[in-house]
C-alpha cells in the first residue's frame, strides 16, 4: 500500500477507535457538525492519533516545573478539554462560538464528572474568538483548525494585547497548522512538532 493510503487508513481507524471510546464513555464527541459560519470552521474532534504525543509533551512541561492553564479555542463538544483535564494542568477552559456545541460540552462535563472521569474542573465559555478578550489567566492555547487566517490574525491580535498587559510565556499547540504564518509574523517561534500534524509555537 502506498504511504497516503496507509495514512488515510490509520486516520479512519482512529475515528473508529474514537467512536468506540465514545460508546464506553457514554458521550458523542465524534458526530460532526458541518455548519460553516463565515470564517469559522465546523466542528470536528481531534483524532486519537494526537493524544500520546500531546500527553508526553504536557507531562514534560509539568516535570520542568511549569504551571499550565489551558484554553481550547473552539472547544466543540469538550473532547480535548476532557483530555487536558486528565493531565497535570492547573486549569482547563474552552471557548466555543456555536451555542449548541457549548451546551453539549457542558452536558458532557456533567456526565463525565458524575463518572469521576474529570480530574481538573473545566470551564466552558460561549463566545467568539474574534472578540473574546479574557485570556490573561492562560498560558497554553490549543487550536485544532478553528478558523481561517483572518480570524487567526484577530485572535492573535487580542492575545498580544493580553501578553502586553500580563507578560508571560505563551505556547500555542496547533493541530493542522494551516495558518502558522500568522504566528511567525507575530513573534512566535516553533518549539516542537509531533504526530499527528501538530506543532507547538512559543513566545517568551
Ligand atoms: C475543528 S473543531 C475542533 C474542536 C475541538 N477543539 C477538538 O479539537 O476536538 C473547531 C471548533 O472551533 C469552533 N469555532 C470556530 N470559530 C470560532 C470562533 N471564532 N470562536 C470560538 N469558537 C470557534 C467551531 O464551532 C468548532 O467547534
Amino acid at each position: 500500500m502506498e504511504r497516503s493510503r496507509i495514512e488515510t487508513f490509520i486516520y479512519k481507524l482512529s475515528h473508529w477507535i474514537s467512536r468506540i471510546h465514545d460508546l464506553i464513555l457514554g458521550v458523542d464527541f465524534e458526530k460532526r457538525n458541518d455548519e460553516w459560519n463565515g470564517h469559522r470552521y465546523p466542528y470536528e474532534p481531534t483524532v486519537h492519533l494526537s493524544y500520546r504525543n500531546l500527553k508526553k509533551y504536557i507531562y514534560q512541561l509539568y516535570k520542568d516545573g511549569q504551571t499550565l492553564n489551558v484554553m481550547d479555542i473552539g472547544c466543540g463538544k469538550e473532547k480535548m478539554l476532557f483530555v487536558f483535564s486528565n493531565l497535570p494542568v492547573a486549569s482547563v477552559a474552552g471557548l466555543e462560538y456555536v451555542e449548541v456545541l457549548a451546551d453539549t460540552a457542558r452536558r458532557n462535563i456533567d456526565l463525565l464528572s458524575e463518572k469521576g472521569k474529570i480530574k481538573v474542573p473545566i470551564d466552558v465559555i460561549y463566545g467568539d474568538a474574534e472578540i473574546y478578550n479574557y485570556y490573561d489567566k492562560y498560558n497554553i492555547f490549543y487550536l485544532y483548525n478553528p478558523f481561517d487566517e483572518i480570524l487567526m490574525e484577530r485572535f492573535i491580535d487580542i492575545l498580544n494585547g493580553s501578553i502586553s498587559k500580563h507578560p508571560r510565556t505563551i505556547r500555542i499547540i496547533y493541530c493542522n497548522f494551516f495558518y502558522e504564518k500568522v504566528l511567525f509574523d507575530n513573534g512566535f517561534n516553533l518549539e516542537t512538532e509531533f504526530y499527528y500534524k501538530t506543532r507547538v509555537y512559543i513566545k517568551n
